[in-house]
């Protein structure tokens, strides 16, 4: 899957694409396009670790979702780029980092400072358990989800392990959000989305579609972005 290579802080784009090139797994349209992408040099100048960042950045910008002292669910979070914009974006004026991070993906993730990171598949249960744990009964403030499972190429199977992913996201915020808090997350544009646009709206007062400028636009991928949820849904959940 392309949009799983990583981008390697200080490597050479001749290293890159021999690396690349020698597993044969992308093919030389999408390598030309990752090294010529703006987004791509971006990152590496400022030290992310994906190109992803920007979606986050963007959407923030907009949004102002993140700020120091609040606390943070990054699902799906290796390689860690949104980690970053987290801690970033929850240092103080002062330099302080502020808040909580608490951040979970199958794959590992190489530290962050100040970024608590579980290994483990958000659908078991014994995962959830340890991030139940973490939180120690405090509720979040914002919930984000980068979630994507690898493709399979099957549509309605690749669909279906999307939507269980968010069923999972919407589920884990209506248990752990703050009634003002908000929950972004990854979805794609097709069969399937207006029924997760209507899922949304039962849980939260506001729901909006975001497609930032880093979401390449061939891609289905879109973000939802539910902020508040609604009375029912945050029963007992304090703000
Ligand atoms: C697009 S990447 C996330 C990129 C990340 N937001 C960043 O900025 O670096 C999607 C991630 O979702 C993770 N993922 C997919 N299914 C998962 C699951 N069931 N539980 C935990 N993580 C999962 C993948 O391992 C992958 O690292």
């Amino acid at each position: 899957m392309p949009g799983a290579v990583r981008i390697v802080a200080g490597a050479g784009n001749a290293q890159f694409r021999q690396g690349v090139m020698g597993k044969k797994k992308f093919n030389k349209a999408w390598l030309d396009r990752h090294l010529s992408d703006p987004y791509v040099k971006q990152a590496q100048q400022r030290g992310y670790r994906s190109r992803g960042a920007f979606k986050l950045i963007e959407i923030d910008d907009r949004d102002q979702l993140v700020r120091p002292g609040i606390r943070v669910v990054d699902l799906g979070s290796t390689p860690g780029a949104w980690s970053q914009v987290l801690r970033e974006r929850m240092t103080d004026r002062s330099g302080a980092f502020q808040g909580r991070i608490i951040a979970l993906d199958l794959l590992p993730m190489e530290p962050i400072p100040g970024v608590e990171f579980l290994l483990g598949d958000f659908r078991e249960a014994e995962v959830l358990a340890r991030l139940e744990q973490a939180l120690d009964g405090h509720r979040v403030d914002l919930i984000v989800s980068d979630m994507a499972p690898n493709l399979s190429g099957v549509a309605a199977a690749d669909a279906a392990r999307m939507s269980d992913l968010i069923e999972l996201a919407l589920d884990f915020a209506v248990h752990h959000l703050k009634a003002d808090g908000s929950l972004l997350v990854k979805c794609f544009h097709g069969s399937g989305y207006s029924q997760l646009v209507r899922r949304f709206k039962e849980v939260f007062e506001q729901v909006e579609p975001r497609k930032p400028k880093a979401s390449r636009d061939e891609s289905a991928e879109t973000y939802l972005l539910g902020r508040r949820l609604k009375g029912a849904a945050s029963a007992g959940n304090p703000s």
